[in-house]
């Protein structure tokens, strides 16, 4: 065995990168350290900015068991909190709306829009109780493009040192993306791992035998490649625009491209400036939530946009749901053993070095 592999260094062979093992994909170890110490801990896109159009608007949502909301301030700015009552941890919001004051609906605690406690029956004259001190609990929170993102660890480094470089290369693409606004988003429960469908979003080998539609209709399948952005955690696809027969759309103007943000969210600018997201939430190891937003420029949705969202809704986006669910089934296979992975030097779209690369992020993350 040893000579086999002298023989394999002096000719230049290198060992096949191959891919993880399934306990990555379905242990509940892995996942429990994948919380604490990946999403715990990175920026997470809540929602866009646009939804939340005046003092008092708020958005909750959930990264995890965390329950969180944003809401814009009387001085329009925004903030995100922990959507739990600092009296005895009722959630004070749901799903999206407006108030001019935040009232828990257990025992009438009153919050002002920046989270201070403002109001608590039966407490006036109380020698012990200091309403004054008390203030629900803030998160991190920064607006990318006219994303909201948060981050729950206090000690995270602002999203520009983290992605550097990357807000300057979507304006570079998309000069409005900043005055974009919320049009419409579908959600769909992905019975995967987060991995299996943030791989299967980073690769674009399967595009051409299963998004036929996609690689006919919005990209040309032969100019795609993915590459790395610096030593960042973001991965940078690019294409040129899909101008064939097949095309969905006007899609002259400008080509695709599109950045996903380790872990757990890409901007994709289709040609001609037309934005869309994904977004994806771990629910357990074996069962992921995915979001599919789209952003037109005063949030209403013309006839071009509406084929664009339903088509892509009836194609890529159900025929992603159908691949991965195939790859969390078969990573419970017995018969399961981590296959090599196509590494082109060169890159293209029949290369998976970028799936390489998430492998390595999570690695550097859970492994013990
Ligand atoms: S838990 Fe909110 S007022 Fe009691
Ligand atoms: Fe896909």
């Amino acid at each position: 065995m040893e000579q086999v592999m002298e023989r394999s260094v002096e000719q230049g062979a290198e060992a096949p990168v191959l891919g993880l093992p399934a306990n990555y994909y379905r242990s509940p170890e892995v996942f429990r350290r994948a919380r604490e110490r990946i999403f715990l801990k990175s920026w997470l896109f809540a929602c866009h900015a646009s939804r939340l159009p005046e003092p008092g608007s708020y958005f909750a949502f959930s990264i995890l068991d965390q329950d969180l909301f944003v809401i814009r301030g009387r001085d329009g700015g925004l903030r995100c909190f922990f959507n739990v009552c600092r009296h005895r941890g009722h959630a004070l919001v749901e799903g999206v709306g407006r108030s001019r004051v935040l009232v828990c609906p257990y025992h009438a605690w009153t919050y002002d829009l920046e989270g201070r406690l403002r109001g608590a029956p039966g407490t006036r004259g109380l020698a012990n109780f200091d309403a004054a001190g008390i203030c629900l609990t803030e998160v991190k929170l920064e607006v990318f493009c006219g994303f909201v993102f948060v981050n729950l660890d206090p000690e995270a480094r602002p999203m520009g040192e983290v992605f550097p470089g990357v807000e300057a290369a979507v304006r570079a693409l998309c000069p409005d993306i900043d005055d974009r606004a919320f049009a419409e988003e579908h959600e769909a429960e992905e019975a995967c791992n987060w991995l299996v469908a943030v791989e299967n979003y980073n690769e674009c080998y399967h595009c051409k035998v299963v998004h036929k539609t996609f690689a006919s209709g919005v990209i040309d399948p032969q100019s795609y490649n993915i590459s790395g952005f610096g030593e960042t955690q973001c991965l940078h696809h690019a294409a040129k625009a899909q101008s064939g027969a097949g095309a969905w759309y006007d899609t002259s103007g400008s080509d695709y491209g599109s950045f996903f943000l380790w872990p757990g969210f890409s901007l994709q600018i289709y040609p001609s400036g037309l934005v869309n997201t994904y977004h994806w939430q771990p629910l357990a190891p074996e069962a992921t939530r995915v979001f599919r937003g789209w952003y037109s420029r005063d949030g209403t949705i013309d006839d071009d946009l509406r084929k664009v969202i339903d088509l892509d809704r009836d194609t890529t986006f159900a025929e992603d749901l159908t691949l991965v669910k195939s790859v969390q089934r078969g990573l419970g296979s017995l018969g399961y053993r981590p296959g090599p992975l196509v590494i082109n030097p060169r890159e293209g779209i029949d290369s998976e070095h970028s799936i390489a690369k998430l492998h390595d992020w999570l690695r550097e993350a859970v492994d013990v």
